[in-house]
Order: C-alpha cells, then sequence, then structure tokens
C-alpha cells in the first residue's frame, strides 16, 4: 500500500482491502461472507434497479488520542436502517447482525483507519438492496446487505470553515408523506438537479424547503439545519427529513450546555434573527454556513463575522468531536470502542 496522504483526502470512495456481506434468503439472513471483490453481481431484475429498493447509513471510526478506534452511535445507524428497510419493504437488518457485519469490515481494513489528529476518519457505508426478480412494482424475496469502509477527509472541502448555501424553491428533495425521512436511494436521485446546480452557481449545497407550503426550511442538501439564537438551538421539525443522528446528539450535547432546544417548524425569514446557523451531518460533521442566498428573492442572509463559525457552533462542534475521539467522557453510551 502507498502511504495515505490523510490530511488531503476528499470526501470519496476508497478501495480497501475487504468488504462484508450478508444475503437474506428463503426468509433468512445467512452468515456474513468476506470479499476482497468490490463488484456485485445480481439478477438483471433485481428490485433494488428498477423500483428503488434500496437504503444505506452512513458512520464514522475515528482513532482517538488513545489510540483506541471509536465508532460513534453504531446502534443508532443500525436502529435507522430498520426504519429505511420498513419504509421500502425490505427485509430488516436485526441490529446485532447490523453490528456485527459493521464491526468485521472496520476490523479487516484496520490500516485505512486514519490516524488521531490528521483530520480524517473511517467513512462506514452500510448498504442494503433488493436482489430478488420482479418485473410487477412487488418487494423482492431476497435481498443483500454488505458494508464497505474507507477512509475519508471533510465532506465540504471547507471543511470547519463556513460554506455559502442556496434556497431553492423549483426543486423538492422529498413528499411530506414519501421516503424523506428515511435513507433510501430516491431521495438522493430527487436531490442531485438542486445540489449539482447549487455547486455551478459557487454553493456547497442547497436548501430544500417543505415541499407543500414552501415557507419553512427543511433539508441542508445530505445535512440536517440548525440555528441558533438567543442563547436555543432550534432546528426543523419535518416529516420529510432525515432524523438525523448527528442532529440528535448535537440536541443533548446543546441542552448539557445550558442552551434551550426547539425542534419546530423554521420559517424562511427567521433567517434574519439567527445569530449562527450551521448544517449537520456525519458526513458535514458541522459545517457552519456564513451565507444563505435565496434564488428566487435574491436576498442574502449573512452569518460568522470576520469569516469565523460561531462561538456556540465551535462549543458544540469541539465537545462532539471530544466524545469522537475519545477526549470526553462517553457519558451516553454512544460509542462502540473497536477491540
Ligand atoms: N440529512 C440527509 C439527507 C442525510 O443524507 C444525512 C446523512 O446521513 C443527514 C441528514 C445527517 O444524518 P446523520 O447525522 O445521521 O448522518
Ligand atoms: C452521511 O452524512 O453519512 C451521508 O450519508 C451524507 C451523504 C454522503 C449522502
Amino acid at each position: 500500500m502507498n502511504t495515505i496522504d490523510w490530511k488531503n483526502l476528499p470526501f470519496g470512495y476508497f478501495k480497501t482491502d475487504y468488504n462484508v456481506r450478508c444475503y437474506y434468503k428463503d426468509g433468512k439472513w445467512g452468515e456474513p461472507e468476506v470479499t476482497d471483490s468490490e463488484n456485485i453481481t445480481m439478477h438483471m431484475a433485481a428490485t433494488c434497479l428498477h423500483y428503488g429498493q434500496e437504503a444505506f447509513e452512513g458512520m464514522k471510526a475515528f482513532t482517538g488520542k488513545d489510540g483506541k478506534i471509536r465508532i460513534f452511535r453504531l446502534e443508532e445507524n443500525a436502529k435507522r436502517m430498520i426504519k429505511s428497510a420498513k419504509g421500502v419493504m425490505m427485509a430488516e437488518v436485526p441490529v446485532e447482525l447490523f453490528s456485527e457485519v459493521v464491526l468485521k469490515a472496520v476490523k479487516l481494513n484496520l490500516k485505512y483507519v486514519p490516524p488521531y489528529g490528521e483530520g480524517a476518519s473511517l467513512y462506514i457505508r452500510p448498504l442494503l438492496i433488493g436482489t430478488g426478480a420482479q418485473v410487477g412494482v412487488k418487494a423482492a424475496k431476497e435481498y443483500l446487505f454488505m458494508v464497505f469502509v474507507g477512509p475519508v477527509g471533510p465532506y465540504f472541502k471547507e471543511g470547519f470553515n463556513p460554506v455559502k448555501m442556496q434556497i431553492v424553491r423549483d426543486y423538492d428533495r422529498a413528499a411530506p408523506l414519501g421516503t424523506g425521512h428515511i435513507k433510501v436511494g430516491g431521495n438522493y436521485a430527487a436531490s442531485l438537479r438542486a445540489g449539482e446546480r447549487a455547486h455551478a452557481d459557487g454553493f456547497a449545497s442547497c436548501i430544500f424547503l417543505d415541499a407543500k407550503e414552501k415557507k419553512y426550511i427543511d433539508e441542508a442538501g445530505p445535512a440536517n439545519f440548525f440555528g441558533i439564537k438567543n442563547n436555543t438551538y432550534i432546528t426543523p421539525d419535518s416529516s420529510s427529513i432525515l432524523p438525523s443522528i448527528t442532529n440528535m446528539s448535537l440536541r443533548v450535547l446543546a441542552a448539557e450546555m445550558g442552551l434551550k432546544v426547539e425542534k419546530r417548524q423554521v420559517p424562511v425569514e427567521e433567517l434574519e434573527e439567527f445569530e449562527e446557523v450551521g448544517a449537520c451531518g456525519t458526513a458535514a460533521v458541522i459545517s457552519p454556513i456564513c451565507m444563505i442566498h435565496d434564488r428566487d428573492t435574491g436576498k442574502q442572509y449573512k452569518y460568522c463575522k470576520n469569516g469565523q463559525p460561531g462561538t456556540i457552533s465551535q462549543k458544540l462542534y469541539n465537545k462532539l468531536k471530544g466524545i469522537q475521539e475519545g477526549l470526553e467522557p462517553d457519558t451516553h453510551g454512544w460509542i462502540t470502542i473497536v477491540e
């Protein structure tokens, strides 16, 4: 293996040595299998290809200052994949099997876990797909659950430096009673046009509004949105956003830091009032937002004095990272140590 330039890793695919797969057939899951192949062979009528029967997860493992490798919120990701599976009628991966396969995939690729202090982490990507053949719109009878991993750097090239985002009204990522609340591929397909246009226009991401009324902030591209004002952490409540596990954790940390926490609809006009705003997620971690441009009204909302992240965002970031890297105690049982 050539030496890896940990500090300059992008957020992207990185070939490692092994991935782990498990097949569901005849109503039950088989034993996890290890492979070094990057390819999947499947039936051309597999439901994941035609009818979007697929879901994925995203989590990270970190090397701590003490040299231990910590996975953040493994169980919560397993539970969310069960919700996604239910949502598109796939076989559910039990929490124990999910954990076993994730741990196996990490342990088989230990040399790809970035060392402490390099600003990188090991991204863990579980994937569940319908592999059984159907031509009518029906759920498959066979599934593949697999996990691959790879070292990554920050999702937004800015890292913890503030990013710019663009509000869109002419595309929706998810319908109010659709699949926005689960992690299925179709939501990401639906977000591509608005996302790519935002990039082309010079923004890190787009911000979707609620699909029904276009009055409220929904999802910040591949991350949740939060705003801070009057010592309060505020994040949208909506049936079409993914319940971010990072956001869930930040709400707990914010409350422990003495902030009030509100999960409620966030009207676009409230952007005027926030002292700090940001996007949060596994890939995005906390990405402070320095400017939001409304492409319909031309209005610009500006944050981050002197281009610096706000003090509360910085404190939340430090605390979260501290727990992930073992510098802060894991008082909530969020960490799985890879033994
Ligand atoms: N929203 C969307 C659409 C996402 O893809 C993600 C990433 O997983 C998030 C939010 C953040 O969720 P989490 O913090 O669980 O990674
Ligand atoms: C994550 O934050 O884990 C994501 O899944 C975001 C994106 C890469 C889809």
